[in-house]
């Protein structure tokens, strides 16, 4: 990654390559589970505010693992905007966006990426001043072929493609031009995670973290 600070890059879609997606069920294992991903070399952590858990495990994870950049996902709402940053997220993903969230955003005082799907949302997000958005769900929305297609007529706009991402096609998304970084639950197999098999986390990080160095300079 480029530095172990979301604020020091020109973008968030700069601070690393491969942006792991985390669903936590149990707060125990925020911990091990970050360091696991740092040590593969994936720093910046997602955790997705879809379990009870969620804050919690932001929380910990700031606390605990310093060398990790820790952000929200699945940010719906302004309350867990706030909820996020006051836990010590240092970034704030979307799935799709409005403007009562992106005011949210905004706001927050961190770096955000709302989520798009459609060349309007990101016509409509331009207009608003935002560049930077996660594309979503990304290969049921159109994957590389569709952000092929934005990219001639809205070069402007840039995208951290989730959903349906893994090792075998992040090379192609990470490739294009309007692509800063991937984002993705492939190298937190739920068995993996189930059976707190960190090594076997660790080792998936790893290959995931290769795969963004491998990356053609544009
Ligand atoms: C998500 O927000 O769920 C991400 O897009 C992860 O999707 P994946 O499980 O398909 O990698």
């Amino acid at each position: 990654m480029a530095s172990s600070s979301p604020a020091s890059p020109a973008s968030l879609l700069d601070l690393a390559p491969v942006v792991p997606v985390v669903v936590l069920q149990d707060v125990s294992d925020a911990v091990p589970l970050a360091r696991a991903l740092v040590a593969g070399g994936l720093a910046a952590i997602e955790v997705t505010l879809r379990t009870p858990v969620a804050l919690d495990a932001i929380q910990a994870i700031t606390e605990e693992v310093p060398d990790a950049v820790v952000g929200a996902g699945t940010v719906i709402t302004p309350e867990q905007v706030h909820d996020s940053v006051a836990a010590g997220a240092r970034f704030l993903v979307s799935p799709g966006w409005t403007d009562v969230l992106l005011e949210a955003m905004r706001g927050s005082g961190v770096p955000f990426l709302p989520g798009v799907s459609t060349a309007s949302e990101v016509v409509a997000l331009l207009e608003r001043g935002v560049r930077e958005m996660k594309f979503f769900p990304a290969e049921a929305a159109g994957g590389t072929a569709y952000l092929k297609s934005l990219s001639g007529p809205l070069p402007q706009a840039r995208f951290c493609p989730t959903g349906g991402i893994g090792a075998g096609n992040a090379p192609e998304y990470l490739s294009l031009p309007n692509v800063g970084c991937v984002g993705g639950t492939w190298m937190l197999p739920a068995d993996a995670v189930a059976s707190r098999d960190w090594g076997r986390v660790e080792s998936l990080a790893r290959e995931a973290s290769r795969l963004g160095r491998l990356r053609p300079q544009v």
